[in-house]
């Protein structure tokens, strides 16, 4: 394992954002891990476990160890009618997708270009195009930081719903995930349910066709953090009630929802756009001038510059649409996560 102090995170995170760190731990092996865990060097500092840090927010210089998951490996078996994949934590989860295209496995495609890594894929449960990774996850195993033993979940015991998991409740830091099963059908069933994807249906034949589409309308439409830093869609699509959104409805009959279990998902693109905020701009940062839910670092943004953007666009959605917008994006301070009104409470103080 590769240790150094007073890390520069900028390579490590996907906003592109210059923000110190005490101790960044490259580790390989899942004793590594364990070891920056478990090691009376670094017992009483804060830890946080990194993939490729494409959907965090440094906002103070962390006091702390990052512990970035470089674990590798994977191997495919073939039973009667699927594939089962088993694929380390560290894995990049786009390559990943590739490997199976290229092996011609069909399942994940639908999941092309996604940053990260195969082992962050199940703590939000990755979704894009109509697919979550809930639908290929066979099981996760974790190591257990109480007595530091691998154990596995199965998919159902995930608790998997939209950009949530079981890894953000019951289990929030008390494991780090280790690998991941994916269970790929031999018989490929594509998931065309998509609107742009549904559009070009005649034409989407191979689990190779969709993941060219896919990619295609991603490059469209997502701004490349190799070229601006940024980390997806900042906040997540608000999911309202049925009366809610029959009085939006009524106000702005243009308005599209769809139903889930929970209560109507409704864009938060849309909103943040109808306020018209696209290319709004505080310091550096940036509400992407094309797609209304990507923050950007337009080069010279700071983390507070960032989290001003945010609460503005928070506080006009809410006073226009009576809506909360709740952020995606993961937010670190110097010693723990924390959540934007928090801490801009605490700035303020
Ligand atoms: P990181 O950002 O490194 O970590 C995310 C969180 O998981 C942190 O809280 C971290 O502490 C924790 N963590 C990381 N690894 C582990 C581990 N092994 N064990 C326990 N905890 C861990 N997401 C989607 O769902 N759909 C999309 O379409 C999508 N598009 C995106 C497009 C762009 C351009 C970008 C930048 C991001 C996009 N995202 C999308 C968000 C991001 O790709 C996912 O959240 C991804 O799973 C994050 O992986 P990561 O390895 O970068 O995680
Ligand atoms: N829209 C606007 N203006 C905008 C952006 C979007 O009006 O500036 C409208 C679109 O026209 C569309 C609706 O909002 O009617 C939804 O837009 P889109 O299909 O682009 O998807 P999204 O809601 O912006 C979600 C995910 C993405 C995922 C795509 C594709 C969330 C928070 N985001 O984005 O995931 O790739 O769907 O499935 O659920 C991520 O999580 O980081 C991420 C990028």
């Amino acid at each position: 394992m590769n240790v150094n102090d007073n890390v520069n995170l900028k390579p490590f995170h996907t906003f592109g954002i210059d923000m110190p760190c005490d101790t960044l731990i490259e580790a390989t092996t899942i004793e590594d891990i364990a070891q920056a865990f478990q090691s009376m060097e670094w017992i009483r500092k804060p830890k946080l476990l990194l993939g490729k840090g494409s959907n965090v927010l440094f906002t103070e210089p962390y006091q702390g160890v990052v512990i970035v998951n470089h674990l590798q490996g994977k191997t495919l078996t073939e039973k009667e009618g699927h594939y089962h994949l088993n694929i380390s934590g560290g894995e990049d989860w786009p390559s990943l997708v590739d490997w199976t295209l290229e092996q011609g496995i069909g399942g994940l495609e639908n999941l092309a270009l996604i940053p990260g890594c195969a082992g962050s894929a199940p703590i939000q449960n990755i979704g894009a195009y109509g697919v979550e990774f809930k639908d290929v996850c066979e099981y996760v195993d974790y190591l257990d930081l109480a007595d530091f033993k691998v154990k596995r979940l199965s998919a159902a015991e995930c608790c998997f719903s939209y950009r949530d998991s079981i890894f953000k409740q019951a289990l929030y830091n008390k494991v780090v995930i280790t690998a991941v099963g994916l269970v790929l059908s031999k018989e490929w069933c594509p998931n065309l349910s998509y609107g742009p994807l549904a559009a070009h249906k005649d034409l989407l034949n191979t689990p190779k066709s969709v993941s060219d589409l896919v990619c295609e309308i991603r490059r469209s439409k997502l701004p490349d953090p190799a070229v601006m830093g940024n980390a997806g869609s900042f906040f997540k699509n608000p999911i309202i009630s049925h009366e809610h959104y029959q009085q939006l409805k009524i106000a702005h009959p243009e308005m599209s929802g769809y139903e889930t279990e929970v209560g109507v998902k409704i864009a938060a693109g849309w909103l943040i756009d109808r306020c018209g905020l696209k290319g709004h701009q505080v310091g550096g940062a940036q509400v992407h001038p094309q797609q209304a839910l990507v923050l950007v670092n337009t080069g010279t943004a700071s983390a507070k510059d960032v989290l001003d953007l945010a609460w503005f666009i928070k506080q006009s959605v809410k006073t226009k649409y009576g809506v909360e917008l709740e952020h995606e994006v993961r937010f670190f301070t110097a010693t723990e996560e924390s959540k934007l009104d928090v801490i801009l409470q605490e700035s303020e103080r």
